[in-house]
């Protein structure tokens, strides 16, 4: 899909978000499912890897946006990163984090909030690396405004993300281009993580895009 016909969904509302996981917490409570994990296990273990072989240190403080059920961030504390903070704009998501967390034993690493990354984020110091899986694509389907919410992500992103930061994204609705399109003004492409690719009718291609962008210093 190009960034021209880009169809805004009910998938990027809050509401939409706070069904899921309404359902997904009790989901935990009932039966102890962790719920979903967007683009597969293979999608975290590819961020993990790469920002373990870059030989990272333990201590950087990373933030995973949208973080969901929080899984990501609990691989990277099984890893052992101690300073991990998760926000998210559902309340469930966040309550569901946290009951993994506690299962897990990485409460002590992980710092979850529940916050509007859009409106009320306001972190007391910027972060070495940020996440993204899902996010952005959930914010880019917004029906409301979707082009004000890009360049809001932006905005905040480069608030939050200390200058040459790393930002790492995980995207099924955006190609290669497309995101250095978005990002790349601020950002440049340092890596790109090797997805999964299909092909169909001769023609080949990835259903998943992940990037490893550095936030250009431009002080
Ligand atoms: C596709 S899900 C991905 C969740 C998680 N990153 C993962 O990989 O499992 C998108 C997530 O972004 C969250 N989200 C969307 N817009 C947000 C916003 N403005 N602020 C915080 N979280 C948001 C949703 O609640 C949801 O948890």
């Amino acid at each position: 899909m190009s960034e021209t016909d880009f169809c805004p969904s009910a998938l990027g509302t809050k509401e939409h978000w706070d069904a899921v996981y309404s359902r997904e917490l009790k989901s935990f409570q009932e039966y102890g499912d962790e719920g979903e994990i967007w683009f597969g296990e293979g999608s975290m273990s590819r961020v993990v890897r790469w920002i373990n072989a870059q030989k990272i240190p333990r201590s950087s403080s990373i933030l995973d946006i949208g973080t969901g059920n929080g899984m990501l961030l609990v691989e990277l504390a099984k890893a052992g990163y101690s300073n991990l903070m998760g926000v998210d704009y559902c309340a469930d998501a966040i309550a569901l984090a946290r009951s993994i967390c506690e299962q897990e034993e990485v409460s002590q690493s992980v710092n979850l909030q529940v916050t509007d990354f859009l409106g009320s984020f306001s972190p007391s110091e910027q972060f070495d690396i940020c996440l993204d899986k899902g996010t952005f694509d959930a914010v880019s389907l917004d029906p409301s405004n979707t082009q004000g919410k890009r360049s809001q992500y932006l905005n905040v992103l480069c608030t939050v993300l200390k200058p040459k930061g790393l930002f790492i994204i995980t995207s099924c609705n955006w190609t290669k281009e497309e995101l250095i399109k978005q990002f790349g003004k601020e950002f440049e492409i340092k890596d790109e993580l090797p997805t999964p690719s299909f092909s169909f009718g001769g023609q080949s291609g990835h259903s998943v895009t992940a990037l490893v962008f550095q936030r250009r210093d431009n002080s």
